[in-house]
């Protein structure tokens, strides 16, 4: 949620920092601007929606030439996102420019204090009371570094804060707390962002911040210390992707390039983690098989399709291992005040390892002294660097704000999680376990296949652009895909969509069920006589009710055939795995909605990628 950018080196700084918004403008476009220092003075343009805005604006009147600056890219939290409340916000006297990401929770006494002070504040942000303390502090002589300190002591919340001085033109300071900050670091020059792919051309070694701490860039290098002003290190790391997965390829959506991406990311995912004869070795685990053994109770936690992806491993992980295992949101988890002991693994699922809810939740969890296990696709985020454990999921940047791969690769590493417990407390056998792995070894094929037939998705979707609601059931481990199907439709086509388990039909849904209203259906493989049985009766009792029904099955269920309007046909695989290949047309099936709704599919209205705010 908001992606901020900041830039020191011989480079034009307009351009570096254009640059970066274009690659973090996923984490918000409510609003755009920069900042450059030139001359002893602060340069800066700002407007409200996408970055094209800003681009038009700075082409009709372009800024001076300068070699330091900053950047930021909204989602707006405190202020209508119009062109005032935009970043970023200067200081009373203009000295000091600063943007945030995050919210400033005691922001009100600190205005309030700021106004009898006679500070006359334009916006309605909580981030320009930061921009005036911060001018306050360095026009009394200190430092911008000291000055980023001491104001960042008084701010509550969560922030990230970047600010340039006019008076010290070599030097950005960037300070977090609960939000993400990385370091790029180059040669001569040095980066800050909320996300690598900002700096991703330019560098590709990276620092990791701690939190409660303040970083200065100049060209010759980076110094980070705490709040307290004591020195403190960076984690260097290198990044393992570079530009051209930063990049569209030639695909008209990110989203699209992604959900074609996905047996590859399957095929990463799976690298190096388990040996010839299948047996699982998950070596950066970091929980020994000794205390796995002692695992009483597993909750998962996650937001949104992550938690869907927690619905699906619920099934997995109880059936291979008989450990009690729930699913809970991340931002229900800590109110209700759960029970947790030491013998508890709570696993956090979270793409972008930054969502605010998740990140909370696992912090309850650790201060109960449970066990924390993140399946996280973002090396150095937050949520893997504050549990004892870490499964990577290896997809690649997710740069489409519906997450795709994400998803595919959550569920990945969730069965290599149970996979891995059931070997450790041998609750299956060695035989039983590789017979699955050999099964996820060929989910990159059985995806592939499906993205062959997306022309026969995009049929579907220009047969029913006019449909206003289109549910979606599922039974088992359908019934999780049935809700991530509904909600890529809600978030990327904006009309009423709802995942239902099929058996709660007749316990109410049922009365939406109306002449042509589009119902996909998700049957469990043939092999589960009884699911696959009373599946097929949910379809024909949703069809009886004058449904168009999209059926889902795999190859060679006939029996379902004749309650179809419309038959998917999905690879032949254990039911356990199947949300793996029945998750594909429906996530192609939101794509080309959208597409010919004409909506922006991998920016849709109101949402961000990486919701780093409660
Ligand atoms: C939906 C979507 C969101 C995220 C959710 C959690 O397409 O992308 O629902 O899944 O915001 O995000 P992460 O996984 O980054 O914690």
């Amino acid at each position: 949620m908001c992606g901020i950018v900041g830039y020191v080196g011989p480079q034009q700084a307009e351009g570096v920092v254009i640059e970066g918004l274009r690659r973090m403008e996923y984490r918000g476009y409510d609003s755009a601007g920069v900042a450059l220092v030139h001359d002893g003075e602060i340069a800066w343009d700002k407007r409200a929606g996408k970055l094209a805005n800003l681009d038009k604006s700075l082409g009709d009147q372009p800024l001076p030439k300068a070699t330091t600056g900053l950047g930021h890219t909204r989602w707006a939290t405190h202020g209508a996102p119009n062109d005032v409340n935009a970043h970023p916000h200067l200081g009373a006297t203009g000295r000091v420019a600063l943007v945030h990401n995050g919210i400033i929770e005691n922001f009100a006494p600190l205005r309030a204090e700021l106004e009898r002070a006679g500070h006359e504040l334009r916006s309605e942000t909580d981030t320009e009371i930061a921009a005036h303390l911060v001018e306050a502090a360095v026009t009394e002589g200190h430092s911008l570094t000291e000055a980023m300190r001491q104001v960042c002591r008084r701010l509550d919340g969560a922030f990230t804060l970047v600010a340039i001085d006019a008076h010290d033109p070599d030097r950005v300071v960037a300070a977090r707390r609960n939000s993400p900050l990385v370091v790029g670091v180059g040669e001569g020059e040095n980066f800050v962002a909320s996300d690598v792919a900002a700096f991703i051309e330019h560098t590709r070694d990276a620092l990791e911040l701690g939190q409660d701490q303040v970083v200065t860039i100049t060209r010759e290098g980076v110094e980070v210390v705490d709040f307290d002003g004591n020195p403190a290190e960076g984690k260097p790391y290198h990044v393992d992707w570079d530009l051209s997965a930063a990049e569209k390829g030639g695909y008209d959506w990110f989203m699209r390039k992604e959900i074609h991406e996905q047996p590859n990311a399957i095929a990463d995912s799976m690298l190096g983690r388990h040996d010839e004869q299948g047996a699982l070795q998950l070596d950066e685990l970091r929980i020994s098989e000794d205390e796995l053994r002692g695992v009483d109770k597993i909750i998962i936690v996650g937001c949104g399709t992550a938690f869907y992806a927690g619905l699906v491993a619920k099934y997995a992980i109880e059936h291979w291992t008989r450990i009690p295992c729930e699913v809970e949101l991340s931002h229900e988890f800590r109110y209700r005040d759960p029970i947790l002991t030491r013998d508890t693994l709570v696993v956090a699922i979270s793409q972008s390892g930054e969502t605010a809810d998740t990140l909370m939740a696992i912090r309850h969890a650790r201060e109960q002294r449970a066990k924390v296990l993140a399946i996280c696709n973002t090396n150095g985020s937050t949520i893997p660097r504050e549990s004892d454990a870490v499964i990577y999921t290896h997809a690649g940047p997710e740069i489409g704000v519906a997450s795709t791969k994400g998803f595919m690769t959550q569920l990945v590493a969730c069965y290599l999680l149970g996979l891995y417990l059931a070997q450790v407390r041998g609750t299956r056998w060695g035989d039983e376990i590789a017979a699955v792995v050999r099964e996820l070894e060929q989910m990159p094929g059985h995806v592939q296949s499906l993205l062959d037939r997306g022309d026969e998705v995009l049929a579907l979707a220009e047969n029913l652009a006019d449909a206003r609601s289109v549910l979606f059931l599922g039974r088992h481990a359908g019934f999780p895909v049935a809700l991530e199907g509904a909600l890529k439709l809600k978030e990327l086509a904006y009309i009423h969509a709802e995942g239902f388990a099929a058996g709660e039909l007749k316990h109410g849904p049922i009365a939406l069920v109306e002449k042509d209203v589009p119902v996909f259906c998700i049957v469990p493989p043939q092999g589960r006589d009884f699911l696959h049985d009373k599946m097929v009766s949910g379809i024909q009792e949703v069809r009886a009710r004058g449904a168009r029904t999209i059926v889902l099955a795999e190859e060679g269920d006939d029996d379902v055939a004749p309650y179809a309007d419309v038959m998917v046909r999905l690879p032949k695989v254990p039911t356990l795995l199947q949300p793996m290949v029945a998750v594909v047309p429906l996530q192609l099936f939101a794509c080309e909605l959208a597409t010919r709704m004409g909506h922006d599919v991998d920016q849709p209205r109101n949402l961000a990628k990486s919701v780093t705010v409660e």
